[in-house]
């Protein structure tokens, strides 16, 4: 029999939040187990992005984040760091390195924890150029970050990510200044990372149609705390929509199944 929390992350009774104030309380989610893609949806400021930092070891955060069984609350950043990748809402700007630089410099910063890459004995170059190969953007290795597109910049901050190969993967709207072709490659080499690596793959979205179209479950934060965790099929309704978004709005299933959402009215 596996040992209790193998192969999942658990986060449970999570509280934090800025000063004195909590934004995440008392929060918990069912366990997401390796190889699974879960969105996280929510109205602006219901704390996503709170939570996602927390997680990722930066904030005060009180209770308990297990992976493998083992708690990740009180552990060195580090150490945290190693083992779950996060790339935040807000990227960092100015930068005069190359893109290549900055993947490589990641690689250094934070090296993987454990060994289950494709090349792990590769020099940290080459491992940097298949990262931006991977995600498809190799012919910007040797571009300055301060130069690019904001869509450039989304893509250039997901390989520094992507390249340490962590364990869970915490991504706050990777998508959000993708055009449709990025945001469809962005989400299956999600999907990819988390069936082949084994990793755990945990994104926030504002697009509810790309997140049931990707996601394996959805969990949906409304003020700070669980309003509903399921599949997309399960979780994203009408009365879901007016109770959390506050719209009047229909789910439609196309053709192929995939949902659409069509918001009638928003006041
Ligand atoms: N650095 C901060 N100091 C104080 N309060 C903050 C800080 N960052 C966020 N907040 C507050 O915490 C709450 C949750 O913010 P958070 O950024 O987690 O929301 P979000 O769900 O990610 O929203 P969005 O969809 O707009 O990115 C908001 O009320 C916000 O004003
Ligand atoms: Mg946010």
């Amino acid at each position: 029999m596996e040992p209790a929390g193998k192969n999942e992350l658990i986060i449970s009774d999570v509280t934090l939040g800025y000063g004195r104030v909590p934004v995440i309380r008392h929060f918990s989610l069912p366990p997401l187990r390796r190889g699974s893609l879960t969105a996280l949806i929510g109205p602006n400021a219901a704390g996503k992005s709170t939570l996602l930092r927390g997680l990722a070891g930066l904030g005060d955060i009180t209770g308990s984040v297990r992976l493998d069984g083992q708690e990740l609350v009180g552990r060195p950043r580090a150490e945290r760091a190693a083992r779950l990748g996060y790339m935040p809402q807000t990227l960092p700007s100015g930068i005069g390195l190359s893109v290549l630089e900055t993947v490589v410099g990641a690689l250094r910063a934070s090296p993987p924890a454990n060994t289950r890459t494709e090349s792990p004995s590769a020099a940290p170059i080459q491992r940097a150029y298949e990262a931006l190969a991977e995600i498809g953007i190799a012919e910007l290795a040797n571009r300055s970050l301060s130069a690019l597109s904001g869509g450039q910049r989304q893509m250039a901050s997901l390989a520094q990510v992507v390249v340490r190969r962590p364990e869970v993967l915490l991504l706050d709207e990777p998508t959000s200044a993708l055009d449709l072709r990025y945001q469809a490659l962005v989400m299956k080499q999600a999907v990819r990372l988390a069936r082949q690596h084994g990793m755990i793959v945990l994104i926030v979205l504002h697009d509810i149609a790309l997140a049931a179209q990707y996601a394996d479950q959805i969990a949906i934060l409304h003020q700070g705390a669980l309003h509903d965790f399921g599949t997309p099929a399960n979780v994203v309704t009408s009365a879901m929509l007016a109770a959390v978004y506050e719209v009047e709005a229909r789910v439609e299933h196309c053709t192929k199944g995939t949902l659409q959402i069509i918001v009638d009215q928003a006041e």
